[in-house]
């Protein structure tokens, strides 16, 4: 694409009309946001009934922030379909708790995500990055890789590096992901009725028996890293020793070992897939984007020289920030969030009735 021309990114082209629920649920296993019609990409609030429920599209910021900010005692509740899904896998996990135990494990967690704490991993990152840039030289000069298999294998690793250590992280990046790949795969479209707030007594389908074994072997593995961990006493920078410091031996701790188990898998969920789109996407947009591409690589030769970046070259790599901020802004990786109303409220004129399924598009 050559400057000044304007640019508009892949998407889908929206329906005139909502399709019906059929159709809807036939094709929103396929794609998320293509059945969605113009409207709801404009209106602040949009609201249609659903077999059982009321569904709510609301993308305003100012709906955002009644939602999910001001009001967020009436839309804590995440949706029991939801629960139902990524129980097996999480247990009590942040991702899918609520109330009390939610805010006692934020409360737990949020210090490990400041950048100080984020400084300490800069190294797993710049060292897998680097591993996998040896990769594609060596194997993949003159020929095409699949940019999110790459991306998912190498956010995998970093993950897991960043959580269980370099070793221990290592050796079981692969395992992990592969059961969580095949975990996904058996729980979307249980995943995607939660959205559209079908009830929780829906028909069970074969899948789900995968899902629990996948769910399983996921635990054994996480399980025996813990248990490693704990007898090598080593590794005190990784996620997993910042989870353990709550856990205490004689149980008086405020965690359990299960508990740590269920936030180490949080992580490896949230963490994986989204990093993974999301500089997937950043790929794309560079390829058809040479003269941006071309403003990148100066700023990364002028700021770096040649070596490998460091935490702190990041506050002086604003155009490479800008970059995937944009990536961010045009293709989100999480292009769905889902709150439950827990009684009736109001917004914008709107009535919205208790379990109430709110949807936000980004
Ligand atoms: C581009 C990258 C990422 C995007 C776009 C993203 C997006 C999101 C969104 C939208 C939510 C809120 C879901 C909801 O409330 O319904 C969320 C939650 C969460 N994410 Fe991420 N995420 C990213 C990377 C990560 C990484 C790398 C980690 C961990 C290392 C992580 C850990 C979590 C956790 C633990 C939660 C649950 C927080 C809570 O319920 O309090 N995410 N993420």
């Amino acid at each position: 694409m050559n400057a000044g021309e304007k640019f508009t990114p892949v998407r889908p082209k929206p329906p005139e009309n909502v399709p019906n629920v059929f159709k809807i649920l036939m094709e929103c296993s396929k794609d998320l946001i293509g059945f969605w019609p113009a409207a709801a990409y404009n209106a602040e609030i949009i609201g249609k009934r659903l077999i059982n429920r009321h569904i709510f599209i609301i993308n305003s910021p100012e709906t955002v922030e009644h939602t999910f900010v001001k009001n967020n005692h009436i839309y804590e509740s995440k949706s029991p379909f939801m629960i139902k899904v990524l129980k097996p896998l999480l247990g009590d996990g942040l991702f899918i708790s609520d109330g009390e135990i939610w805010k006692q494990r934020r409360a737990m967690e949020a210090p490990d995500y400041k950048s100080d704490k984020l400084k300490e991993f800069s190294s797993v990152m710049t060292e897998c990055a680097s591993e996998c840039l040896d990769n594609w030289e060596n194997n993949f000069v003159g020929k095409e890789i699949l940019a999110l298999q790459e991306m998912a294998s190498l956010t995998a690793e970093i993950l897991s590096r960043a959580l269980f250590g370099n070793e221990l992280g290592h050796k079981n990046a692969g395992k992990i992901i592969t059961a969580f790949s095949e975990y996904q795969a058996s729980v979307k479209l249980f995943y995607l009725l939660f959205y559209f707030g079908l009830p929780e007594w829906f028909p069970k389908i074969p899948q789900r028996q995968i899902s629990l074994d996948m769910a399983r072997k996921i635990h054994v593995v996480v399980d025996n890293i813990i248990k490693e961990h704990l007898a090598k006493k080593e590794d005190p920078n990784t996620l997993l020793s910042m989870l353990l410091r709550n856990y205490k031996v004689d149980g008086s701790g405020s965690i359990t070992l299960e508990q740590v188990r269920n936030e180490a898998v949080v992580i490896l969920m949230a963490g994986h897939e989204t990093t993974a789109n999301s500089l997937a996407w950043t790929w794309y947009l560079l390829a058809t984007h040479p003269e941006k591409r071309h403003e990148l690589n100066e700023e990364l030769d002028r700021v770096l020289g040649g070596r490998q970046p460091e935490f702190n070259d990041i506050s002086k790599l604003s155009y490479t920030g800008a970059v995937i901020e944009e990536a961010l802004r045009l293709y989100p990786p999480v292009s769905l969030l889902g709150r439950q109303s827990i009684q009736e409220d109001h917004i914008n004129g709107n009535k919205i009735p208790a379990k109430s399924v709110m949807l936000v598009i980004p």
